[in-house]
């Protein structure tokens, strides 16, 4: 399988402009439709990006709509929409507003792409997409959020510059929560192989993992206005793209979990071999055991949210 039909990604703030510009440009699919509720918005941005066709020479067609019956038909779905945090907020305080956006979209999706993989970004994301399966009533293999992809990704960022190696060398993974209790895992990770316990001192290496759980936290100060987008579609872009082209990529995202890692009924960040089908398995890893101990910790924050989630009114 190369190539998809149709790719729909809801909301077309930074977010969603800027991955329907990666979309298109790496020539995934057909069409990219931008979905968006403020008219002109998702109509302007699919434009302009589409003008751009002729020199990059894509042969995407990308339409912006405000209708969610530009939905139908979907094989892919990048549920983006919503609030982002401005600075101070962490990314639990957007969950009820987010809440009832995620709901209307996946009453949609579960309506006019019934079909469809879906990528939810939307942030707390593993409570959001734990929601937007929920609604949906999807196999949970046809639902996962990015999480891991983007902590992993700043995680790698910092030991490559940290050491003067080239970012794709550095391999790892982030897992647990994409929030302040997430887990870089130092014993997953490597410069080629060469562990990097074996390349950096212990406190060089802590303040890495520091920064890394900040990783977000840091872009939003900076920016004042808003939160991170470029590294965010980057790294929706590779998911897509693993769906795609069915790549059978074991990645970091946040997966439903129904006993792996000794946890049911919830959605965190692990290692998982992402295709065509969507998640097709979550893998296990050894874990230290102060590993073990911060993941767990992981999935009792992602809990209290959801236990929030569940007390909303409907
Ligand atoms: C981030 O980590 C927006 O949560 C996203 O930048």
């Amino acid at each position: 399988m190369t190539g998809l039909g149709k790719v729909a990604v809801l909301g077309a703030g930074n977010i969603g402009g800027s991955l329907a510009q990666r979309l298109a440009e790496m020539d995934l699919a057909r069409e990219v439709v931008l979905v968006d509720i403020v008219d002109g918005l998702p109509q302007g941005k699919a434009l302009d990006i589409q003008e751009s066709a002729p020199i990059l020479g894509f042969s995407t067609r990308v339409t912006g709509s405000t209708a969610l019956d530009a939905l139908a038909g979907a094989d892919v779905v990048v549920e983006t929409a919503g609030l982002a945090r401005k600075p101070g907020m962490g990314r639990s305080d957007l969950l009820s507003k987010n809440a009832s956006i995620v709901r209307g979209h996946a009453e949609a999706v579960r309506v006019q792409a019934p079909n469809a993989v879906v990528i939810v970004v939307t942030n707390p994301v593993d409570v959001m997409t734990y929601w937007f399966r929920k609604i949906s009533g999807f196999p949970p293999a046809r639902v996962f959020g990015e999480s891991g992809t983007l902590d992993t990704a700043r995680f790698r960022w910092f030991v490559a510059e940290a050491l003067g190696v080239a970012p794709r060398d550095v391999t790892g993974f982030v897992l647990g929560s994409h929030g302040d209790t997430m887990v870089p895992v130092l014993s997953l990770t490597s410069v080629s192989g060469v562990p990097l316990t074996k390349l950096l001192p212990a406190d060089r290496l802590a303040a890495i993992v520091e920064r890394a759980k900040q990783g977000g936290g840091e872009i939003v100060n900076l920016l004042k206005t808003g939160s991170a987008f470029y590294a965010p579609t980057a790294s929706q872009a590779e998911l897509v793209r693993a769906i795609a082209r069915d790549e059978h990529r074991l990645l970091s995202a946040s997966a439903h979990l129904d006993g792996e890692f000794g946890e049911r009924d919830v959605y965190i960040g692990v290692p998982a071999v992402l295709g065509r089908a969507g998640v097709e398995r979550v893998v296990p890893v050894d874990l230290t055991p102060e590993e073990r101990t911060a993941f767990a910790a992981s999935v009792a924050a992602v809990r209290d949210d959801l236990r929030i989630l569940s007390e909303l009114p409907p």
